[in-house]
């Protein structure tokens, strides 16, 4: 039996299988099946700053609104301090997850502006979390912005979040930084200690006939494996900073390139959402025999065997290649 166990974020970690932020964590009974089927930690769907600004305003318009017409209508209303948020539900379910279950638990913040978020992290803490995952997760429509000034927008957030909490703090990024090597160094220096790679946009389904767009979740698949895995190969020979794979992780042998590309996790969403939390097991066992039949005894002396420092072909993970891939189509076609 080959030696599963890794860390992240300084967490000693049974396996590399980290059920990743999803609605698992709703629900107390799925999260003790994730641990029951062997899986080595789990990230908490994500707290969204949308969900709590709005909460905030709709909350203020009503209290407002009510002691302005009536006064006596406050007294219909509850207190705030009394008002359970969104955050508050959050943190409750962080605590009974914590109480339930022995695997560590990282909770995700999905934010874009430091204020309060600094305190929720530090709730958050309090609450038991062992890490915390800064879900930076938005899609820039303002053609006046600069990459730079959102690059220094999140820096400034991870610098402020990491100031204040003493867990450690991992990034998940989407793959569409222009310059991610240097973001990732910058972010490193300001406090994170490990990278996400990648969170995935949902993207709009287009409805011809209806002329409606709506918002669909797709699951990945395997295919979806090769962009994190050539950052990550790439990124783990630049800095020494953890990382969590993130997208298209289906199959065992899907791990196995999560961790040679050099990730100290592989997380798993869409597998477990397709085939139940059970399925993580398998992968777990797939993993288990794949490493034994190839004569790797741990995950530790795997890691990184494809990193872009040790491959004889760096080029395979960079643009040069390109142009070969092409030739090879051109010369079927033609
Ligand atoms: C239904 C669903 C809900 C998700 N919710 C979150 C979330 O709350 N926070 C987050 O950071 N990522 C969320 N994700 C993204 C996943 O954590 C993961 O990064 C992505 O699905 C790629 O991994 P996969 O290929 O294993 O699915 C969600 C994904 C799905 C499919």
């Amino acid at each position: 039996m080959a030696e599963l166990k890794t860390s992240y974020l300084g967490l000693p970690i049974k396996n590399p299988l980290v059920a990743g932020a999803s609605p698992f964590t709703l629900q107390l009974d799925v999260v003790r099946q994730l641990e029951d089927s062997g899986a080595g930690a789990v990230v908490m769907h994500s707290l969204f700053e949308e969900e709590i600004t709005h909460e905030s305003l709709e909350l203020d318009y009503f209290l407002n609104k009510g002691t302005e017409s009536q006064p006596e209508a406050q007294t219909y209303l509850p207190e705030p301090r009394n008002i359970e948020t969104v955050a508050d539900k959050y943190i409750a379910q962080l605590r009974k997850i914590k109480e339930s279950v022995e695997i560590p638990v990282i909770a995700s913040l999905n934010g874009t502006t430091p204020g309060g978020w600094v305190r929720l992290a530090r709730e958050l803490q309090a609450a038991g979390a062992d890490a915390l995952e800064l879900n930076i997760y938005t899609l820039v429509t303002d053609p006046t912005l600069s990459s730079d000034q959102v690059e220094k927008n999140y820096i400034s957030l991870i610098q402020e979040v990491c100031k204040h909490v003493s867990i450690p703090v991992a990034v998940k990024l989407s793959p569409f930084l222009t310059t991610l090597p240097r973001f990732l160094a910058r972010a490193y220096k300001a406090g994170a200690e490990g990278f996400v790679l990648f969170n995935r946009f949902m993207q709009p389904a287009f409805d011809i006939e209806s002329l409606e767009v709506e918002r669909k979740a797709r699951l990945s698949t395997s295919a979806d494996l090769a962009l994190p895995a050539r950052w990550i190969a790439i990124a783990s020979s630049q800095l020494e900073a953890d990382f969590a794979l993130s997208g298209g992780v289906h199959s065992p042998e899907d791990m196995v390139k999560a961790i040679m590309a050099g990730a100290k996790v592989s997380y798993v969403v869409s597998a477990l959402l397709a085939n139940g939390v059970k399925f993580a097991e398998r992968l777990l066992k797939g993993l288990n025999a794949w490493m034994d039949k190839n004569g790797y005894e741990s995950v530790e002396k795997m890691r990184g065997t494809l990193r872009l420092d040790k491959i004889e072909n760096p080029a395979a993970y960079e643009r040069a290649n390109y142009l070969r891939t092409l030739k090879s189509f051109d010369e079927r076609v033609l």
